[in-house]
């Protein structure tokens, strides 16, 4: 299930030596996102010894499996930040992804990282969905952002009308990731790949514990240590506990699907505010454009059958671009913060030496580069004016407190769901591609058929003990509490956890 930025590519973890090398460091960046590499890269421009590690790949997590459109519109996103946050909060937001999205476009220019400059449009299918697209505008106008009402558009899908942002773009984010690996080796600095923080210790110094991941079972966690002056947890969701964000965030996850289309393809960027929710995009590739559609979204492991909504979106491009053919399925979850805003800080609050960037969204290709901008910035002893409105520790996190409330109440309905509902689910083989937890809550079992193969694992989420439900559109295992993901065979894919299934 390789995206269509990832397929093709392949990734050499780092050997034991040479992750036994990196024993100090000014500053270790954990994860290879655009998060991640765009710090790491900015610190060591300014001479820091940066190292960066990455539990599984370049662009493994989310970063790999975006769609790449770099807009300061983003969706409803504006008008829900303008709901809970006064103008100056909203405008500081704008400017941090404006300079976001400059940066990027500015360094893929300088890089010759291909780039598609193209508008992007917040849109609703039918008139229900016009009230959202209005409240967009008008949260445009409160920022003074040149943004424009268009009635129609030379789209074959339904549009009732929406919100049009000149000059935003589109990207393939691995060669933007390359280069930037590239850049920051020049500068000194280092990438260990296959290599998973378990732990961050000490004050100043900081000391990060590493575990080999092809390794898993390998209870030495200490057997490789980086000690350094800061750590920068750019994991998607942190993978500490403290500061609690697991509890600020809901992990989404949604899906992609590329196409070879026969007949033209919508050339500018859509994504509707409407449900259910349509993001639409073309890519160029070496045989042609491919049409990009993505949605289904749900928050990680409560939806029952996933599956379903991916054919369903499927069905939705065949329907308006007939003769579209199939080529790349892919999926990816990103972390919806409860107040809005991402989380760019201390991990907890005047903790200077351990950092964290969350809660993009699904808009991380301009928060991503901003966070980078405000963590460096921070590390370096400046300061940008916008980092206000995505600080990780903050008074507007107040406004989030309903709302995060109501995501842990659910949490702890799955949570005891999730241990006594298998009780009643029979236990016999599941069918090719589907999962199933069964058992009494002192003997549950997670079986799963896939190609052919039955594997039993434990249930329990190493993370906090939430019981994992299958995914089958992934056909993956995923911890409805706070998103950690399993392979079929335990292995962890992602997530708050640092360990697999037993
Ligand atoms: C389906 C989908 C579509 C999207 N489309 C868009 C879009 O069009 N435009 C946009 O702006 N945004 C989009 N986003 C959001 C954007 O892709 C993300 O916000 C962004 O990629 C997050 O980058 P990141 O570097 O913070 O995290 P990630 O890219 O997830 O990187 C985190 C890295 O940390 C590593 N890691 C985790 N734990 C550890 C550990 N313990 N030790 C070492 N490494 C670890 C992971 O393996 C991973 O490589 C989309 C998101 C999704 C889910
Ligand atoms: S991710 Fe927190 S309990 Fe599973």
């Amino acid at each position: 299930m390789a995206s269509l930025w990832t397929d093709g590519r392949t990734e050499t973890a780092s050997r034991p030596d040479e992750v036994a090398d990196q024993r100090t460091a000014d500053v270790v960046v954990v994860g290879a996102g655009i998060t991640g590499l765009t710090t790491a890269l900015l610190l060591a421009r300014a001479g820091k010894k940066v190292v960066v590690v990455e539990a599984r790949h370049v662009g493994a997590c989310a970063t790999g499996n975006t769609t790449g459109k770099v807009s300061v519109l983003q969706g409803s996103k504006l008008a829900n930040i303008a709901s809970k946050h006064g103008t100056s909060t909203l405008r500081a937001y704008i400017t941090g992804n404006t300079e976001g999205r400059d940066w990027l476009l500015r360094y893929c220019d300088d890089h010759g990282v291909s780039v598609q400059r193209e508008d992007d449009h917040a849109y609703a299918q039918n008139a229900k969905g016009l009230g959202t697209t209005r409240q967009i505008l008008s949260a445009c106008r409160e920022a003074e952002l040149d943004a424009l009402w268009v009635d129609e558009a030379d789209v074959p899908f339904p549009f009732a009308g929406g919100v049009r942002l000149r000059d935003q773009a589109q990207i393939d984010p691995m060669p933007y990731l390359s280069s930037l690996v590239t850049e920051l080796e020049r500068h000194g600095g280092t990438l260990l790949q296959g290599v998973r923080a378990t732990a961050v210790s000490g004050t100043r110094p900081v000391t990060v514990k590493l575990r080999m991941t092809a390794d898993s079972q390998d209870t030495r966690d200490d057997q490789f240590a980086i000690t350094a002056q800061r750590c920068v947890l750019a994991t998607g969701i942190p993978v500490l506990d403290r500061g609690f964000f697991f509890a600020r965030a809901e992990p989404m996850r949604s899906y992609c699907l590329a196409f070879d289309v026969p007949g033209d393809i919508t050339r500018s960027m859509y994504i509707s505010v409407d449900s259910p929710s349509r993001s639409v995009r073309y890519a160029p590739t070496p045989t042609g454009d491919k049409l990009i559609v993505g949605g289904a979204g749900h928050p990680v492991g409560r939806s029952d059958h996933p599956k379903g909504a991916v054919d369903e979106l499927a069905r939705w491009a065949t329907l308006h671009f007939p003769g579209a053919q199939q080529t790349h399925f892919w999926s990816a979850q990103d972390y919806h913060p409860a107040d809005e805003l991402p989380y760019v800080g201390p991990l907890l609050p005047k903790m200077e030496n351990i950092l964290v960037a969350t809660g993009f969204d699904k808009w991380g290709m301009t928060n991503g580069v901003a966070a980078a901008l405000a963590l460096s910035s921070r590390i370096l002893g400046g300061r940008m004016d916008w980092a206000e409105a995505f600080a990780s520790w903050s008074p507007h996190e107040l406004s989030g407190i309903p709302t995060a409330l109501q995501m842990n109440f659910e949490v702890g309905l799955h949570l005891a769901k999730g241990w006594v509902a298998p009780a009643t689910t029979p236990s016999q083989t599941p069918d090719e591609g589907q999962g199933r937890v069964s058992g009494p809550p002192w003997r549950l079992r997670a079986t799963s058929v896939v190609d052919g193969v039955e594997r039993t694992v434990s249930p329990v989420c190493p993370h906090l003990g939430g019981i994992v439900d299958w995914n089958d559109a992934d056909k993956a295992w995923e911890c409805p509490l706070h998103g950690s993901r399993f392979a079929p065979d335990g292995e962890l894919l992602e997530g708050p956890a640092t360990r697999g299934l037993r």
